[in-house]
């Protein structure tokens, strides 16, 4: 019974938009450092039925909405579909029975589809009998549940890349390990309520934006800086490229239609409070935030302390500190 443990991910070059949204195919690449917490952990088993049971950190059973067990159920579909496509889908059960235990809250800005598809990804491989498949089968077994979750399969700072067309064709490349740059990301919630419109929705969206083209057009010249700053540690570099991505991101989400307004007045208030102490403390942080007004502060080392001091004065707001993580991976793998 395979058994896997993931992470989230936080993208730094964003991923916003498909050029084919039944694969999870990404309209431009994306580059995400992979954390090492909160996780979610999955057991999938072979089955007569498709059936899932899900867990919240205190071990109490979440009840499961039609949609989303929907979308899991798809996404074991469409993997048989690409595993039989690459002559490995002949030991596959028909269905699964999936116990997944996921200590992230849902929802809230925080990629918790990344590490929950990324963990299916995973154990769905193990499910393949002979040889193992590769990082990037893997990878592409997670992007199919989710696009992001394609960029789990290798610690640390992790691309996802387009390769020519078909339901293969985007995956996760590794750009540096989870020991290249130990960064941390100081994670503020301000809001646990959960987002009216997912990302599958908004990236369905996307290109409805007068905006999208220019941004897909401008990613490949952010992919090569942000790169370029990670591999070179250059942190004020990554700080440039990554905030700029992130607002531009959110400046096609709130252009498309019908617009989607992830950032709160709260994530504003905390983004100027950041900027301000960042100049008087000279500190080395940069914000980013994906579909939800949760704000992420990446930051060295050096800088990490004051940072998590000041996430943990925002008042009604949760706090996560984390850090640089390792990749999916398989934990048990009893039959
Ligand atoms: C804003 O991977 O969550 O977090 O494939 O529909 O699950 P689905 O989308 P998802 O999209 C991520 C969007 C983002 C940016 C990012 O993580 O790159």
């Amino acid at each position: 019974m395979p058994k896997a443990v993931s992470s989230p991910n936080i993208a730094l070059i964003k991923y916003w938009g498909n050029r084919n949204d039944a694969f999870r195919l990404p309209a431009a690449d994306s580059l995400s450092m992979v954390l090492d917490m909160p996780t979610v952990e999955a057991t999938v088993e072979g089955a007569d039925v498709f059936s899932v049971r899900s867990y919240d950190a205190d071990g109490k059973e979440k009840p499961q909405n039609e949609e989303s067990v929907a979308r899991l159920r798809h996404h074991y579909d469409l993997s048989k579909e690409y595993l039989r496509g690459i002559g490995r889908g002949k030991s596959l059960p028909k269905e699964v029975a999936l116990t997944i235990l996921s200590a992230i809250p849902p929802a809230i800005g925080i990629a918790s589809s990344a590490a929950v598809f990324s963990c299916l990804g995973e154990a769905y491989a193990a499910l393949v009998e002979g040889k193992p498949l590769s990082r990037e089968e893997v990878s592409i077994l997670s992007r199919l549940g989710s696009g992001s979750a394609g960029r789990n399969s290798y610690g640390g700072f992790v691309a996802l890349t387009n390769h020519g067309d078909g339901i293969a064709s985007a995956y996760g490349e590794q750009v540096a390990d989870e020991s290249h740059w130990p960064l941390h990301d100081i994670i503020i919630v301000p809001s646990m309520k959960e987002k009216k419109v997912g990302s599958t929705e908004g990236h369905a969206g996307a290109a409805t934006s007068p905006l999208f083209a220019e941004r897909v057009r401008a990613i490949p010249k952010r992919m090569r800086e942000c790169i370029s700053a990670l591999r070179t540690r250059d942190f004020e570099k990554l700080q440039i490229v990554s905030e700029e991505d992130a607002l531009d991101m959110h400046r096609v989400m709130e252009s498309q239609s019908p617009p989607l307004q992830y950032l709160s007045d709260e994530t504003h208030r905390i983004l100027k409070a950041i900027e301000e102490l960042r100049t008087s403390e000279k500190l080395n942080v940069f914000y980013t935030m994906d579909a939800g007004p949760t704000v992420h502060l990446i930051c060295t080392e050096d800088s990490v302390k004051t940072v998590a001091d000041f996430a943990e004065a925002q008042k009604n707001c949760i706090v996560f500190k984390t850090k640089t993580g390792k990749s999916s991976r398989l934990v048990e793998n009893e039959i």
